[in-house]
């Protein structure tokens, strides 16, 4: 049974922008998912749909048994921006992702349960930061902060992680860093999980399974020994990239021919 559910999923946004073109897949419960796209392909736009954080116009999107409506709290977030709150400490900013399950007055009088902060402490041992624990998140590195976000969608409980960009603004070591303890969490927790990536050497070393969006479509669908410098080629410029590379008169025909041989 398959974890996520995309059913012929479309969003438009206004009546021009077809940001998701009839998307369906489905994703098994523990998979380690990376989305690969040019600027603009629909990933953040399929992360929202999933979340809930955004309707899609047609089509259904499913976890597990249920449609999704609304806000799920058994989805936690990774965003590109930390959005930590830089004065508490990474202890304090990991315990907020209870705050979903605990409901806002419960958190707002800074009453939790001492399983939440059992939990908390196990999520930042969980991203190597158990340590920092007590460090205020505006004197931690950015690739910390990240990991801090790591450990408060962590402390949601949650079944499934959805990452939006998560090491866009690292340099290459804290990037890498971070997807070693994400994906370290999704193994240890069994999680089910999708990033949308940037950096494709960077994907290649943690992806189980790649799906590539381009104008909305999901245009690749396989593991790492799938996804060949053709098909980044695809992903990221179009099929039609190779006619540029065609030699002036040659025609469309031949060209095309040429091109099956290059992939064959
Ligand atoms: N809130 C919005 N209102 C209108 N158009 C939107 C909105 N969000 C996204 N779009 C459009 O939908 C399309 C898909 O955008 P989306 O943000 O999902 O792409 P992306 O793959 O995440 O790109 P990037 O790699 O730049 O983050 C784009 O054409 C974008 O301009
Ligand atoms: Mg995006």
């Amino acid at each position: 049974m398959p974890t996520i559910e995309f059913e012929n999923v479309t969003k438009l946004y206004g009546e021009d922008t077809v940001a998701l073109d009839d998307v369906s897949f489905t994703i098994s419960e523990g998979e380690f998912v990376i989305l690969l796209g040019p600027s603009g392909a629909g990933k953040s736009t399929m992360l929202r749909v999933l979340n809930g954080l955004t309707q899609p116009t047609e089509g259904s999107v499913r976890i597990g048994d249920r449609e999704i409506q609304g806000n799920r709290s058994e989805v936690g977030m990774v965003f590109q921006e930390h959005y930590l709150i830089e004065s508490k400490t990474a202890f304090g900013n990991a315990l907020s992702g209870a705050l979903s399950r605990n409901g806002l007055v419960q958190s707002a009088l800074g009453m939790h349960a001492e399983s939440d902060k059992l939990t908390a402490l196990e999520a930042l041992q969980t991203v190597g930061l158990l340590e920092e624990a007590g460090q205020r998140a505006e004197s931690m590195s950015g690739g910390q902060k990240q990991r801090v976000g790591i450990a408060r969608a962590l402390v949601q409980e949650p079944e499934i992680v959805l990452a939006d960009e998560p090491v866009a603004s690292l340099d290459p070591k804290a990037a890498r860093d971070v997807m070693r303890y994400l994906k370290k969490a999704a193994t240890e927790q069994d999680l089910t999980t999708i990033t949308s990536l940037h950096q494709v050497n960077i994907a290649r070393e943690f992806g189980d399974r790649f799906l590539g969006i381009r104008d909305g479509e999901v245009i690749f669908d396989g593991d790492a020994d799938d996804l060949t410098m053709d098909e980044m080629d695809r992903i990221y410029y179009g099929s039609t990239q190779d006619d540029t590379t065609i030699p002036t008169g040659t025609t469309t025909k031949e060209a095309g021919e040429a091109d099956g041989g290059r992939r064959a």
